[in-house]
């Protein structure tokens, strides 16, 4: 029968570990869905990388845009990254369109996300966003459906390996921070712009992203209080081993009588906790909720390959003609509180 045919933007880290996974797992997809999932169309900045073996008879577009428009593919793919730009551009055109969309992309969502939520409602269109936060912990799935008939009191965790990465080095290996960071960098793991990363800004869109799944609001990430790993050295990591303690980047997002409180910092955890078991570029999202308790998700937080198995996991969703709401419930239904800002208190 037909295929699902996909126009993937954007074909480093992620896209080519997406590209890798379809080719490595299409029979097992096909077997799956009763179809075959194609890559007809790509986009990326050079032509001239060394892909084109990977990326097959897939058409090459030198404008994304041009690509989430081509009718030739039903579902965009977005793994580019940045919030403004051609990722922003491209996404809007396919929405547009009336096509589906899969996209890693936090940084877009953390600040764009309800208005791209609504652009998919109006036509009907499923806005998938598994990858963005947490890498291959399906957490976008449990908050938006296993969880659903719940109220979540509390939603946290790490939630940047980059960050996980660089503190687990500095603290198990004595490795310096910016040794660190450039292995983070070389094994795929970090935003383009570090500074994403080590800024706490990446672990806020995902932590934004969580919020609004998590209580039914709008996506807000602007009031997230936001302090960073930078400023971390191996002496504050000796000194805190020396009272029992680790320090690791958390989100924390909870529901108070006040609002939603949301904070990214860095934070002492003791030696005992779970978290303080959560190393290298694994994450751990924590989930509070009435009927269930504490649920606690761990796996690797970023990466080509983890990446591109929840990329696809969403495109298997379309396959199955699964549209969703992105945020738990129509736009129009969402609350429209931001969250609190933890300095203001
Ligand atoms: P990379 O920097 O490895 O890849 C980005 C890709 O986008 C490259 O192929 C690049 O082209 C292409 N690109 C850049 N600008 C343009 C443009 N103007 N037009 C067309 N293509 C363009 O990023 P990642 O794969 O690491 O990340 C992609 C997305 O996934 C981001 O949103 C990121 O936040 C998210 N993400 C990443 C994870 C990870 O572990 N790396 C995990 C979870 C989410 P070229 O190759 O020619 O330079
Ligand atoms: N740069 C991000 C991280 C990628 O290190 O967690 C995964 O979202």
């Amino acid at each position: 029968s037909e295929p699902l045919t996909l126009g993937v933007a954007g074909l480093g880290t992620v896209g080519m570990g997406l590209i890798q996974l379809l080719e490595a797992h299409a029979e097992r997809l096909e077997k799956t869905l009763g179809r075959p999932i194609r890559v007809t169309g790509v986009s990326a900045r050079s032509r001239g990388k060394a892909r084109d073996a990977l990326i097959g008879d897939a058409q090459w577009f030198d404008d994304p845009v041009a690509l989430a428009q081509d009718p030739s593919n039903a579902v965009f793919v977005e793994l580019i990254g940045g919030e403004e730009g051609p990722a922003k551009d491209a996404v809007e055109a396919a929405l547009k369109a009336g096509k589906h969309v899969v996209t890693a992309n936090k940084a877009l969502l953390a600040r764009h996300g309800t208005a791209l939520a609504r652009l998919a409602e109006a036509h009907g269109v499923a806005l998938n966003f598994e990858a963005a936060v947490a890498g291959a912990i399906p957490v976008i799935k449990t908050l938006r459906e296993t969880l659903v008939a719940n109220g979540v009191r509390r939603v946290y965790g790490i939630l940047n390996g980059t960050c996980n990465y660089i503190l687990s080095e500095m603290t198990d290996e004595k490795r310096d921070f910016s040794e660190a960071l450039r292995e983070a960098q070389e094994k795929g793991y970090a935003e383009a712009d570090p500074s994403f990363d080590i800024g706490g800004f990446d672990a806020a869109h995902k932590l934004a992203l969580l919020t609004c799944l998590a209580f039914g609001t709008t996506v807000a990430c602007d009031e997230i209080h936001v302090e960073g790993i930078e400023t971390i050295t191996r002496a504050d990591i000796e000194a805190a081993a020396e009272l029992g303690y680790c320090i690791k980047l958390l989100g924390v997002a909870v529901q108070s009588a006040d609002g939603i409180e949301a904070r990214v910092t860095p934070v002492l955890v003791n030696e005992e906790s779970p978290l303080a078991e959560v190393s290298g570029v694994t994450n751990c999202v924590g989930i509070d909720a009435d009927f269930v308790g504490n649920l606690l998700l761990v796996g690797p937080g970023a990466g080509g390959k983890p990446t591109a198995s929840a990329v696809a996991s969403d495109i298997v969703d379309i396959a199955r003609g699964i549209v969703m709401p992105p945020f738990i419930r129509p736009t129009d239904r969402l609350a429209p509180i931001a969250p609190m800002n933890l300095t203001s208190h």
